[in-house]
């Protein structure tokens, strides 16, 4: 294949991007890890289950970030995970020296790349990649938001036995637990939530996806949810790809939108081939825009303890 996706990590998350991003057959994939023999190993197993799945494209593993040369996109699975009882904010600084040598290297090795962050916590990680590469913010941006949404739509599936497929949804703020799921933007085959159920239900959901990453942690006991994370990351590479102009919820760069500059944080846009195309301003109602907000004010302060 002609287009080259790179994937810096290959752990959990890591692992599962590069086989949706495989069974999407897109591109060629890359998988980039400092330990010898992982990424090595797991694209050969993946490789292997080509002819089986039906894909052609070429996966190989890396110790030598070099390896990345002209990536048309890098998503960023390299980090730490969650153990029980430790937040998101919890591994900033740990995982800011890692992304930061990650975003050096797709500087140096793959400049005209896309880059997508999936590494927590997200959306400072994502400003952090941002600052780091010194790319445009259109080219880069941060997956949350996708896999937020796909929660609330799991769940309203589950409640109402409905096809998870015709749940569509919209979740805002960071990636945390100050997220803002927007249950007036949340349907069933174009019918609103609140028309379906009552709104003890809607607030239950909402609460259960704002800690849907630590309700997985505590069962999986060591390390985080990486199935859906994976799948949340494809569904983004593959906008890109396929400059699909989707309308999705990630984490952009903000200019002034929502009364809010400077800051990457869970936000509606259109994604397409040139990265983050648009950023779509809803008429939030007062309490909402508050809750992004002070989701927001959140991420600020994180931002100061890594320098910025
Ligand atoms: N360069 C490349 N790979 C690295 C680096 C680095 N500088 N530092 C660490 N890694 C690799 C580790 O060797 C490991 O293989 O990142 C991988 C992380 O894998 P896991 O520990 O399995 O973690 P995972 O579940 O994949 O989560 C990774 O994604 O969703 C987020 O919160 C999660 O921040 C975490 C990240």
């Amino acid at each position: 294949m002609n287009k080259k996706i790179s994937v810096i990590g290959a752990g959990n998350v890591g692992a599962s991007v590069a086989q949706y991003l495989a069974e999407a057959n897109l591109a060629d994939v890359m998988l980039v890890d400092i330990l010898e023999g992982i990424p090595q190993g797991k694209s050969l197993d993946l490789s292997q289950a080509g002819p089986i799945r039906g894909y052609n494209c070429m996966l190989t593993g890396s110790n030598d970030p070099k390896d990345m040369k002209g990536s048309d996109i890098v998503v960023i699975t390299a980090g730490l995970a969650r153990k029980p009882g430790m937040t998101r904010e919890d591994l900033l600084k740990m995982n800011a020296d890692i992304v930061g040598t990650s975003a050096d290297n797709i500087k140096k090795h793959a400049p005209k790349a896309f880059i997508i962050v999936v590494t927590n916590p997200l959306d400072i990680m994502t400003y952090h990649a941002f600052k780091r590469s010194g790319f445009p913010s259109n080219r880069v941006c941060g997956q949350a938001g996708v896999l937020d949404s796909t929660r609330f739509r799991t769940f309203v599936a589950m409640e109402l036995g409905v096809a998870m497929c015709d749940v569509q949804s919209m979740v805002l703020g960071g990636h945390g637990d100050t997220m803002v799921p927007l249950p007036r933007y949340t349907t069933v085959g174009g019918i609103p939530i609140a028309e379906l159920m009552d709104a003890d239900k809607i607030t239950a959901i909402s609460a259960r996806t704002r800690d849907g990453g630590a309700e997985i942690v505590k069962l999986l006991k060591s390390g985080s949810a990486y199935y859906a994370p994976g799948a949340a990351s494809v569904e983004m590479v593959r906008a890109i790809m396929l400059d699909e102009k989707r309308l999705i919820p990630c984490s952009a760069m903000l200019n002034g939108e929502y009364g809010m500059k400077d800051l990457y944080i869970g936000v509606p846009v259109i994604l397409g081939a040139n990265g983050v195309e648009k950023i779509i301003e809803l008429k939030l109602q007062k309490k909402e825009l508050d809750a992004l907000q002070k989701s927001g004010e959140t991420y600020k302060g994180f931002l100061k303890e890594i320098g910025y």
